[in-house]
């Protein structure tokens, strides 16, 4: 079995920082030790001389190739997990989808076969349920039979991906029956459906609206109201994408009572704003997600980093969904949809590359969280939440070989130019960070080291994942 030393660095986990050499067998690291106490012999020797060595990013919320809006992500399995491993992420969990009236099986089975034999990291699913029924209460037991442990519903969307508060509880109740998460899109679409007809009725058709008609009261009622759901059924809730402090209040709460209540934020709502919105000639349309992102002047952004700070808020994913401003040369038209009505803006945007050296730099870089909170939530926090640690999330003996050498002595200025998403631009064109990846390593193999790419499609595997691992 092939065996890699890395040499010199200082590894961080969750819980520690230390000078340690780390010996990796085949796929998996079977020794760590300090660089003066072992006589290692190994086939390649990694120096991490003055580097961090950290575990392997784990994306918990992507969507390669989603329906949305009349359109797709632009981003398949393929260039979707290459651009991840570029950015140190070695592992994602991608949103499987249900069609309205067909089986969540049919689905899974169709997001499985887009997958295998496409992915450059590993890979596992969540399940979009978008038509609660007998039989899908039915489904999300035989899902869980697969490794599909958590079920995202919408609260949003009305006539989509929308499900009502019956529907909602019910699958509630059969989270807590096998042992499942519910994931949460927490809006209520209700409302916000009613607020975005009255704005294009009277004209307001700019990329700004989506914001202005998605106000931060829609996702803390929606928040509120799934957590009380989700107390009264009984099962763990995570909250997805959020981005306002109303809902960081009631997540604040519910785990203050000592409820199984979770969420994620995202690196647009930590560095995005109105502002972007603004941007002239329509660019503004390439900010547009949901929740949306938000005004810069209330406050937002410093209570989700001092969320994450103080684990009132668990995990930093992407929600990579990914859309071109111009025409995608395969997929046609896709921002522009929406030119003249911000309603027709395919909701969502690039991520899954920029996670990684965009929280280390606004963590440790200008010092909002400690080097062991910046690896719990980019890797060890989301590795738990879904079932996958330590397999993944952290460097310890008998973990995935998955491992990150970063220079925190180099700079890096993001560009559009340099990035390999399949999309034609990023939401950070410019933007100089603290920190360059250098190696990349999935379960021992090097994917990317000092600029250039190993990987090959059909490399990453599929990950059953258990059930919570955070739970009070
Ligand atoms: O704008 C977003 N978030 N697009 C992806 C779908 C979702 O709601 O996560
Ligand atoms: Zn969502
Ligand atoms: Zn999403």
């Amino acid at each position: 079995m092939a065996r890699t030393v890395i040499k010199g660095g200082t590894v961080v986990t969750a819980t520690e920082t230390m000078e340690a050499d780390v010996l990796i067998e085949g796929e998996k690291v079977v020794a760590l030790a300090a660089p003066d106490a072992h006589d290692w012999t190994a086939d390649e020797v990694i120096d991490a001389t003055g580097k961090y060595v950290f575990p392997g990013g784990v994306d918990v919320h992507t969507h390669m190739e989603l329906p949305f809006g009349g359109t797709y992500a632009s981003d398949d399995f393929e260039s979707g997990t290459r651009a991840a491993a570029w950015g140190g992420t070695t592992t994602i969990i991608d949103f499987a989808v249900q069609t309205i009236g067909e089986s969540m099986v049919a689905g899974y089975e169709e997001w499985m076969a887009k997958a295998e034999g496409r992915c450059a990291i590993d890979y596992g699913f969540h399940m979009i349920v978008s038509d609660v029924n007998e039989a899908t209460l039915k489904e999300m037991d035989v899902l869980m039979g697969e490794g599909v442990t958590s079920f995202k519903l919408f609260m949003a969307y009305p006539g989509v991906l929308y499900s009502d508060d019956g529907q909602i509880f019910m699958a509630m109740q059969k989270a807590a029956e096998n042992g499942s998460t519910i994931m949460m899109h927490a809006e209520n679409g209700i409302v916000i459906d009613v607020l975005r007809e009255q704005a294009i009725a009277r004209g307001e058709t700019d990329p700004i609206y989506h914001s202005i008609t998605r106000p931060p009261v829609t996702e803390g009622e929606a928040t509120h109201r799934a957590i009380v759901y989700a107390e009264l059924a009984g099962c763990p809730l995570y909250v997805v994408h959020m981005s306002a402090k109303e809902a960081l209040e009631e997540i604040k709460a519910a785990r203050d009572r000592g409820s199984n209540v979770f969420a994620e934020t995202c690196p647009q709502y930590l560095y995005l704003g109105w502002d972007n919105l603004r941007e002239p000639n329509f660019e503004g349309a390439k900010y547009v997600c949901s929740t949306p992102v938000r005004n810069w002047e209330e406050g937002h952004q410093e209570a989700l980093w001092q969320g994450l700070a103080t684990d009132d808020l668990q995990v930093i994913s992407t929600d990579h969904c990914p859309f071109c401003f111009n025409d995608h040369p395969r997929l046609g038209t896709q921002k522009k949809l929406g030119l003249g009505d911000f309603t027709k803006i395919p909701n969502g945007l690039p991520g899954v590359e920029e996670r990684f050296g965009l929280i280390y730099h606004g963590s440790v870089g200008e010092g909002r969280l400690s080097l062991n909170r910046f690896v719990e939530v980019v890797a060890t926090a989301p590795a738990k939440m879904f079932g996958i640690f330590p397999k993944k999330g952290t460097i310890a003996v008998g973990s995935d070989a998955d491992i990150v050498v970063l220079d925190p002595n180099a700079t890096r200025t993001i560009t559009v130019a340099e990035h390999h998403m399949d999309v034609d631009y990023t939401c950070y064109e410019g933007k100089e960070v603290q920190g360059r990846i250098d190696v990349v390593m999935a379960r021992g193999k090097v994917l990317v080291s000092d600029g250039e790419y190993h990987g090959y499609a059909g490399y990453g595997q599929y990950l059953p994942r258990g059930t919570c691992q955070l739970l009070i």
